[in-house]
């Protein structure tokens, strides 16, 4: 028997089947019971979710030989050749690919007589915001006198596209995609049929890959059953999906969560090293990490993460995006990707903004402190206020670098002095360090000199500096 594609074999055959599309179809369940059937419906929606099916249902409830209704035998004659698309008072008119003139004209024609085997004709114009300016007015003059027994069904993939005259002769449905669980369950349901084994994990990223197309998930899945052999397993949807292995992804987090950098870097060297896309990789590292920060401001609760990693993970993301932003249009992203895995060193030594805070308002408040130190002390007490409002504006990477900074208050103007690497970041925020100065701020880039004396440090940095041929900017103990 030659095989029949799941999107095939398994369209549904009455509005029960139809998944999602809740309100269409119990609308229309509804007209037919009460016999209020409009004479011309619009169905807009994207491909693939069903507009083609629930006309075709629509036209067995007009004609089955049982009579109308919301439920259809599906044996009848009537029924069957709906289901064949032999039918002969069904008319499916294909506005894409002749644009529909000649085939308006005989429609129009058409229209005065009556139905050869069933109640209704019913006419199916497929892409109808494709016909031309004149097959819309000749479908407009029909709609305006509607001859009886017949029903036009303009289904698009662009509403906005058909004329306000014809909308406003007809009653419009928007389908809408399905949720993801929706579609895991269509999928669920064809894989039983069919008695083919899965993993439930295999069918939420096939689910997530068809982005609501209920077509795609079936086409997708019908890849899938042929590339696992017979099985819909995990790791087998996941290259054909071209997905990164979970273990990679979940590995790489529990490092992101302890920053260890050097397990980070040695992740994307082996993944480059098996052939995998590393701005994929990138793409869903950074939509968990958006997931993760949604649910621990929303729910307080995220499947990595704490609340106490919340502030760090902000910076993880800005980070973490301006990287994928550059890396997908890099040739070599991996560089970009290390590089921002390098810079969540400077997030290690991040002080807390609420510690920050605390530490001012205490400082402020000893008045042994403020008082007799004179002004030297003044000085420094407003450049950390000052660092940390620039902070909240400018981002932690910029108040960072402004506290390892040498910063000095000279009457007109600030001069800062930073590692020449540095400056183009500060530069980038000068506008927000000037407010908080309250002065023109001066930026000088220097080369600073890597410390002679020998000093400890993870051989995290050791990579990361063979990585990239770098040197110590700053350094600070723990
Ligand atoms: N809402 C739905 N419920 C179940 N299957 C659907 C649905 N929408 C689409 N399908 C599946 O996708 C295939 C194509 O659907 P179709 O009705 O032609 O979509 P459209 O006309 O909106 O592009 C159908 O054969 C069916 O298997
Ligand atoms: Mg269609
Ligand atoms: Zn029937």
């Amino acid at each position: 028997m030659a095989y029949e594609a799941f999107a095939r074999k398994y369209r549904p055959k009455n509005f029960e089947q139809v998944i999602g599309q809740e309100s269409v179809v119990k609308t229309l369940k509804n007209a037919i019971e009460l016999d209020r059937i409009s004479h011309a419906y619009i169905f807009a929606g994207s491909r693939g979710l069903g507009k083609t099916t629930v006309s075709r249902i629509l036209t067995k409830a007009l004609n089955c030989e049982k009579g109308i209704t919301p439920q259809p035998c599906g044996n009848c004659e009537n029924c069957t050749d709906i289901e064949k698309g032999s039918f002969p008072d069904m008319y499916e008119i294909d506005a894409a690919s002749n644009r529909g003139i000649d085939d308006i004209r005989s429609l129009r024609d058409n229209v005065n007589y009556a139905p050869i085997k069933g109640r209704y004709k019913v006419y199916i114009i497929d892409e109808a915001h494709m016909l031309t300016r004149e097959a819309f007015n000749a479908l407009l003059k029909t709609l305006e006198e509607p001859p009886p027994h017949n029903i036009f069904i303009l289904a698009t993939t662009e509403l906005h596209k058909i004329p306000d005259t014809i909308r406003s002769r007809c009653q419009t449905f928007i389908f809408r995609p399905p949720t993801t669980s929706q579609i895991k369950e269509y999928l669920k349901r064809i894989l039983e049929e069919e008695n083919i084994e899965y993993e439930e994990k295999a069918l939420d990223l096939l689910a997530d890959a068809s982005e609501g197309g209920i077509r795609d998930s079936a086409s997708l899945l019908d890849q899938a059953v042929t590339f696992g052999r017979g099985k819909v397993d995990t790791k087998s949807v996941e290259q054909l999906l071209g997905l990164i292995p979970e273990t990679f992804i979940k590995d790489f987090i529990t490092h992101l969560k302890e920053k260890n950098i050097k397990d980070m870097i040695l992740i994307t060297e082996k993944l480059e090293s098996e052939g995998y896309d590393l701005n994929v990789f990138w793409k869903q590292i950074n939509d968990i990490i958006h997931k993760e920060l949604v649910n621990l401001s929303i729910n307080e609760k995220a499947s990595f993460f704490d609340q106490k990693d919340l502030e760090d993970l902000i910076y993880v993301q800005t980070i973490f995006n301006k990287a994928f932003n550059e890396g997908r249009n890099f040739s070599n992203p991996k560089h970009i990707y290390q590089l921002a895995i390098l810079k969540l060193k400077y997030i290690k030594n991040l002080v807390s903004l609420r510690e920050i805070y605390e530490k001012g308002i205490k400082i402020s408040k000893d008045p042994q402190k403020t008082q007799p130190e004179g002004k030297e002390e003044k000085k420094r007490l407003d450049i950390q206020t000052a660092i940390l409002k620039i902070g909240k504006e400018a981002g932690g990477v910029v108040s960072a670098i402004l506290k390892k900074a040498s910063i000095k208050d000279e009457d007109q103007y600030v001069t800062i002095i930073v590692d020449k690497n540095l400056k183009d970041t500060l530069e980038d925020k000068i506008k927000i360090i000037e407010k908080y100065f309250g002065k023109p701020v001066k930026i000088e880039g220097k080369e600073i000199k890597q410390e002679k004396k020998s000093k400890k440090r993870d051989e995290a940095v050791d990579k990361v500096l063979e990585l990239f041929k770098g040197k110590i900017i700053t350094y600070k103990e723990e």
